[in-house]
């Protein structure tokens, strides 16, 4: 199974039922207001913890140097991520939600950034497989050290939390978002024609 596919719980924000019911915009609020916050709050605090087990537990655990240096590539990768959403895409959603025709987006449609998007999220769930693998199924191993366990939970949190934070955008906020672009399309196209 794809390691971005399957999972439905959350420990922050809606559930992927509730998320279904809201607006585009209440959705776009939704995401940054937990999963974005939250992977702002985690990230930080995920890069500074591996780096402490890595350089105190890495000569007995080889997989620890990885481990850190996924995390840390995978925080760049979500902070750029986020601001692109928070300060293209969902702007440009809400705009399209609230206005009745059709947005002039200098990217000519939804398509081109969504596209981008979905690619990226591809990505963050090829680092979190491998995070799963170093860690065997995130497995506490035994007799580890307190700290090791605590970042061993920490990453089965953050899979489960960036998971479902890419089911909402994928497979809910995205095509409704085009499928609303369309119909703009479709409307302004007949008003032309009266
Ligand atoms: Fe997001
Ligand atoms: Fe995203």
């Amino acid at each position: 199974m794809n390691a971005c596919e399957g999972h439905t719980t959350n420990a922050v924000g809606s559930t992927s039922a509730d998320f279904g019911e809201m607006s585009l915009a209440v959705m776009a609020n939704d995401i940054e207001a937990t999963h974005h916050a939250y992977l702002r709050q985690e990230l930080p605090r995920l890069i500074a913890l591996s780096g402490q087990v890595a350089a105190e537990q890495g000569k007995r655990n080889p997989q620890l140097p990885q481990i850190c240096q996924i995390i840390v590539a995978l925080a760049a990768e979500l902070n750029s991520h986020m601001r692109k959403e928070e300060q293209v895409l969902f702007p440009m959603i809400r705009e399209l939600e609230t206005g009745r025709r059709l947005p002039a987006f200098h990217c000519g449609t939804l398509c081109n950034p969504i596209r981008q998007m979905v690619s990226e999220h591809d990505d963050a769930c090829g680092a979190l497989a491998q995070l799963r693998e170093l860690t065997d199924d995130f497995e506490r191993p035994t007799g580890a050290s307190d700290k090791f366990r605590t970042l061993v939970a920490a990453l089965e949190n953050l899979e489960q939390d960036l998971q479902l934070h890419i089911e909402k955008e994928n497979r809910t906020l995205f095509p409704r978002a085009l499928a609303l672009e369309e119909k703009r399309r479709l409307d302004s196209l007949i008003t032309s024609y009266r």
